[in-house]
């Protein structure tokens, strides 16, 4: 199927012409066309641009046989990339949201055993089938907001069994969902340790045997470590990450979420894709993010903010305009999870971005697109309309691409089209 959409409102197209994330005072570059035009050829996007740019492709294109969508107040975006999410899980935590409405904290819930581990006893008690049920209807969730594009984590196994299911859950999944949404594999089993094993036991088995089979069975990109007190700590995480490398996947992190334990040191280390969390990033990690950054032999480090879990939780937003100041990029995600921030929303997440971390309508658009594709390696495939890149492209129907902090808590979404194919219109 080929498809021209004409006379665009707003064509956002997040353009990334440098070929790197948008940092500083280009995190605000979105690549807006007025009255522009989307050409797809199949799966992928053969143009994007102004009226006149389009007659002569036109003029100069094989392909005479498409459909027509009118534009005209319509703004069109990249589709939406949720870069952090753990969204493969069973059971849930509404008990614990009580307990933590009457003043309980996060951490004293999962010192007395509820957390990650009554996740982690939910998934084990769950089957393959049962774990895919429940998240591919969450997938449904997502895509009604936008995300064509969802990372994933394991960690909620716990041990090599059911890591393993939570991955497979993940590959299945990408290979058959009824939208053909992406879905981007991350090793997550240094979320926390089941207290049926030591740490030292379950570092070992994690280094030296889980991190090759998840490999070998090609089920994750990336791997990621919680580096938090009574988590892990950086150096735990360097080993893990050294075996992570040996195995050719990438390191990602949570970190500085309740304390700042060195963990953004070990990310530089470790050339990772991201760092993830920040919430009580400290000024001289602000430093060496911004200085690695700033060296072009270097790739940058995404800093991967999710208000959503500041919201959730009451505690402290990331510093996200420090972080825009200093030239790091900033990408946002939901961190979709049970017991930090149930939702599946990335809209809900742009709103309180704006609200909460200063960020301009401009540069959250960027944070949920292109800088959130490099986040995930796939910036060549996705995060911007490009030509050439794969054709995933959400259409609002509303006056501005400002109505998506603006006019919040309404969904403006109208249509998605994912890998060229219209899956959904939503209103
Ligand atoms: O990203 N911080 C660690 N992991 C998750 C929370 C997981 C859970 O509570 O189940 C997070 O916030
Ligand atoms: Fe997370």
């Amino acid at each position: 199927m080929n498809i021209l959409i004409k006379d665009i409102g707003q064509l956002i197209t997040c353009a990334n012409k440098g070929r790197i994330p948008k940092a500083g005072k280009k995190q605000s570059e979105i690549g807006l066309i007025r009255n522009g035009n989307i050409f797809i050829e199949k799966d992928k996007i053969a143009f994007a641009g102004s009226n006149a740019e389009l007659k002569k492709f036109l003029a100069g294109s094989a392909v005479k046989n498409y459909d027509v969508i009118d534009g005209r107040g319509k703004v069109i975006t990249p589709g939406f990339i949720d870069s952090h999410t753990h969204f493969v899980f069973a059971g849930s935590r509404e008990d614990e949201y009580e307990m933590r409405q009457a003043g309980k904290t996060y951490q004293e819930i999962a010192k007395a055993g509820g957390g990650i581990l009554s996740t982690v006893n939910a998934v084990r008690n769950s089957n393959k089938s049962e774990l895919t049920e429940l998240s591919g209807k969450r997938l449904d969730n997502f895509i009604k907001y936008g995300s064509t594009t969802v990372e994933g984590k394991s960690g909620y196994g716990l041990d090599l069994g059911n890591e393993l299911k939570i991955l497979e859950v993940m590959k299945e999944l990408n290979e058959n969902n009824k939208y053909g949404i992406d879905i981007i594999p991350t090793f997550l089993g240094a979320h926390s340790v089941h207290p049926e094993k030591s740490r030292e036991e379950y570092i070992y088995e994690i280094c030296h045997n889980i991190i090759s089979i998840v490999s070998r069975e090609g089920l994750a990109k990336f791997i990621d470590v919680f580096v938090e007190v009574n988590y892990f700590t950086k150096e735990e995480a360097d080993k893990i990450f050294t075996f992570g490398k040996k195995y050719g996947l990438t390191a990602k992190l949570h970190t500085d979420q309740f304390n700042s334990v060195g963990g953004i040191e070990t990310g530089i280390k470790h050339n990772a894709a991201s760092v993830d969390h920040l919430e009580v990033l400290k000024e001289d990690d602000i430093e060496l993010l911004a200085a690695h950054c700033k060296d072009k032999k270097k790739r940058n480090i995404i800093a991967t903010v999710l208000p959503g879990v500041s919201y959730f939780l009451g505690i402290p937003y990331a510093p996200a305009r420090k972080l825009i100041s200093k030239k790091i990029p900033v990408a946002l995600a939901t961190d979709f999870n049970p017991g930090s921030c149930m939702t599946e929303n990335i809209q809900m997440i742009m709103s309180l971005a704006s609200v909460h971390l200063k960020m301009t309508a401009e540069e959250i658009l960027n944070a949920v697109t292109i800088n959130a594709a490099f986040a995930l390696n796939i910036e060549s495939k996705s995060g911007s309309i490009e030509t050439g890149k794969q054709a995933d492209l959400l259409i609002f129907d509303m006056p501005s691409y400002k109505y998506l902090v603006y006019n919040f808590g309404v969904n403006h979404l109208e249509t998605v089209i994912k890998k060229g194919k219209i899956v959904l219109h939503v209103n």
